[in-house]
């Protein structure tokens, strides 16, 4: 196979600018990105690299910045056509509009339709990597790996196990859960570059004998990720301690159960007690920010600067269709506001950090994905820093790469997103 060299702009990351400040990214104004058989070779000058490689073919991006693809660690691809459904909370949301939708997916062939469209769209928005939650049906999970593999990308998935408080038809049982959840791990797990993901739902949504039936079969395969949610609603949180009488907190009903570990992912995890803050940090479990959602279904606003100071692992995610976008531009954007509203704004390089490196590091990928790096899979988003006139007419102005590129976070969309390779190949339908 020849060589791609990709001329544009580049953005290295060689540390954690939540640690570091901007510093941690190296910028080049014209740089280049050596690719061969799906793999990143070099990142440099494009001179250097033009004349180090003179039978490289050329992809010139022009003044466009080569991004590595994007990495959302929550989403929900059984969402994607009730996104942006009005007016209810975390419970009557589920109630009135997810659960309905998500029993259409008992028709394998509604699952596959489901699956291809969603993954289409993140790649038009420059997403390459993904991880998601299906539906109870095992026919939900092979349809999403194998519209996945059809397209070679890097994806994270799992049954959604719920045992109570669903309707029937959404309903499995712990044995079922455990004995589809292990069949699926078995014909997905390191297929390719697909991985399996223990997914109980949430804590209200399984009995605690699921639970435990989960958390064994994540003992059995402790180098699987577990996901679930955390702590999203005040009322759910009532909910859970209502349930779970016996509990300290709501993360006590997962770690009562196997639950707790350093490959579990704890989607939104909001409204922590100090309790529940330490045990995550102590274990190194990953935190997952889904801004847009928190935002539209009312939960609240994400700790960033007191979770990151203190060492938290925090991915971020669109968490579709809970979220309002599939696109993480927009993601990082919410997720500027919550800061704001906060009282701490989030620089553009701790911004993109956390749609790449920071989502790689909570998947625990972050040594093959989310970086412009030799020896990183080759899975890049090329952005134009100008793709309307709004934005156009304001990084016009800009006085370093970080004015470039912010307006096109703020107010950048999939028509930001000029071409996203996938392993090498261009993968933007
Ligand atoms: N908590 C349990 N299930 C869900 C879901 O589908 N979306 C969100 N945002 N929160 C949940
Ligand atoms: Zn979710």
């Amino acid at each position: 196979m020849t060589q791609t060299l990709h001329l544009g702009q580049t953005l290295e990351f060689t540390s954690n600018p939540f640690e570091t400040g901007p510093d941690a990214a190296r910028h080049r104004a014209r740089g280049a990105v050596l690719v061969d058989a799906g793999r990143i070779i070099a990142v440099d000058e494009a001179e250097a690299l033009r004349a180090a490689h003179p039978g490289a073919k050329i992809e010139d991006h022009g003044t466009h910045l080569i991004l590595p693809g994007f990495v959302d660690a929550h989403t929900h691809y059984p969402q994607t056509a009730m996104i942006a459904s009005w007016g209810k909370r975390l419970i009557d949301w589920l109630n009135s509009y997810t659960f309905p939708e998500e029993m259409r997916f008992a028709d394998p062939a509604y699952a596959s339709d489901i699956a291809g469209r969603y993954l289409d769209l993140l790649l038009a928005n420059g997403t390459t990597s993904v991880c998601s939650y299906c539906t109870i049906h095992p026919a939900s999970v092979d349809a999403f790996f194998k519209a996945a593999e059809a397209r070679g990308m890097r994806v994270f998935a799992g049954k959604t196990c719920m045992d109570r408080n669903a309707p029937e038809g959404l309903r499995d049982t712990p044995q079922s859960a455990y004995d589809d959840s292990l069949a699926l791990l078995q014909r997905w797990h390191g297929r390719g570059r697909a991985s399996y993901v223990i997914t109980p739902r949430f804590s209200p949504t399984s009995t605690p004998e699921q639970l435990s039936a989960l958390g064994a079969l994540w003992a059995e395969h402790p180098d699987c990720l577990m996901q679930t949610h955390l702590s999203e609603q005040t009322d759910e949180i009532a909910w859970v301690k209502g349930l779970f009488p016996q509990a300290r907190d709501y993360l006590d009903t997962y770690e009562a159960h196997g639950l707790l570990g350093a490959n579990g992912l704890y989607g939104h995890a909001i409204h922590l007690e100090p309790r529940e803050r330490d045990r995550l940090r102590e274990v190194d479990a990953a935190l997952i920010h889904c801004p847009t959602s928190n935002t539209f279904i009312g939960s609240g606003l994400f700790d960033m600067d007191g979770l990151t100071r203190a060492g938290h692992r925090v991915g971020l995610a669109t968490d579709t269709g809970g979220g309002s976008s599939f696109s993480m531009l927009r993601t990082m954007a919410a997720s500027y506001e919550i800061g704001q509203l906060r009282g701490r704004p989030l620089h553009p390089s701790e911004l993109i950090w956390l749609a790449t490196v920071g989502s790689a590091r909570a998947l625990r990928v972050d040594d093959r994905i989310g970086q412009l790096a030799a020896g990183f899979e080759a899975d890049l988003t090329i952005v134009d820093l100008c793709s309307t006139p709004a934005i156009a007419q304001r990084s016009a102005r800009a006085a370093d790469i970080w004015e470039a590129l912010f307006p096109t976070i703020m107010m950048g969309d999939d028509r930001a997103i000029v071409q996203t390779y996938v392993a090498g190949r261009a993968a933007k339908a």
